[in-house]
């Protein structure tokens, strides 16, 4: 196998209770990206369409993650990454995880798996490093191993798979404002009460066990975020509005989407989440703001093959 083509997916970091912690591959979201084996030693990014991102190797998050990969794979050669962008940079679905995590997983195909999925996490978090200058896992992780994920521990990192009920969906409403993950992250406070943090430990803890369950009541009222909400919502225009029409309609829970400006509902079918989505939207058409929404079910397996010469 010389060159493999494949999808990457879009991802819902935090899912409100689990900031930093938790995150949630979707199926039908994502970019593709053709990863091609060369003789020449070195990444070059050699074509990057949908988006305006850096095309230098080292300025470029597929680059640096993939420069991690192939230096410590010891291959000899080198790769050359073509992007083909969906996801927005800035909206909050994992724009820069899905091409970091998709350039080293590709990598590791081309090579015969030298890494197993969950070694590719940090190369891939390299990539992170780089976007939002913080390595957080809770977009890659999901994005290369699907399905949920529990970053139980980042030293040492320690991720937990968590198995997707089967009627799970998300519902992504995406107001078409850039919200830099970086500054997102500088305005957050730093210390929280006890009070507080009993609140966010313990929705937590119930999200993990309604989706072991597959308890949807349980998974509902766990989606609460006291730590995270209050401040970011306020860059995220009619966020209350949003909020309430979709749980009016039925939601499981709302919250945003890892950084934002993004915003997620979760339903229970496909039927709710589509009333979700349509309520989602009732609130954003009179307003003058472009939108994108996604109506998803969960990505079971994280970055895939589409094809390979
Ligand atoms: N956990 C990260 C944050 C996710 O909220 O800053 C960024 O997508």
């Amino acid at each position: 196998m010389e060159e493999i083509r494949v999808f990457c997916p879009a991802t819902i970091a935090n899912i409100s209770c689990g900031f930093d912690v938790l995150g949630v591959a979707l199926d039908n979201v994502g970019d593709e990206m053709v990863i091609r084996k060369t003789k020449k030693k070195g990444i070059r990014i050699t074509r990057l369409e949908g988006q305006d991102l850096p095309l230098e190797t080292e300025r470029n998050v597929a680059g640096v993650a993939g420069l991690a990969f192939l230096e410590a794979s010891g291959h000899q050669g080198g790769f050359d990454i073509e992007i083909y962008k969906s996801i927005k940079a800035g909206s909050g679905i994992g724009s820069s995880a899905a091409s970091s995590a998709g350039a080293v997983w590709a990598m590791n195909e081309l090579l015969g798996r030298p890494f197993a999925p969950k070694q590719l996490v940090p190369f891939a978090m390299l990539g992170e490093k780089l976007a939002s200058e913080v390595a957080h896992a809770d977009n890659v992780a999901p994005a290369l191993l699907g399905g949920f994920v529990l970053v139980r521990s980042y030293d040492p990192l320690d991720m937990v798979q968590i198995p997707v009920p089967k009627e799970l969906h998300a519902v992504v409403v995406h107001p078409q404002i850039e919200v830099k993950t970086s500054d997102s992250r500088k305005i957050l406070r730093t210390s929280v009460t006890l009070t507080t943090a009993i609140k966010q430990w313990g929705n937590l803890g119930g999200l993990v066990a309604g989706l072991f369950m597959e308890d949807y009541a349980l998974i509902g009222r766990s989606l609460e975020d006291h730590i995270v909400e209050p401040i970011r919502s306020i860059l995220i225009p009619g966020y209350g509005e949003v909020k309430s029409a979709a749980m009016q309609a039925g939601a499981l829970g709302c919250g945003i989407s890892g950084s934002g400006p993004s915003l997620f509902a979760f339903a229970k079918g496909q039927e709710a989440a589509l009333n979700i989505a349509k309520a989602m939207t009732a609130v954003y058409e009179p307003i003058a703001l472009d939108f994108e929404v996604h109506v998803s079910k969960i990505n079971p397996t994280g970055v895939k093959k589409i094809s390979t010469l």
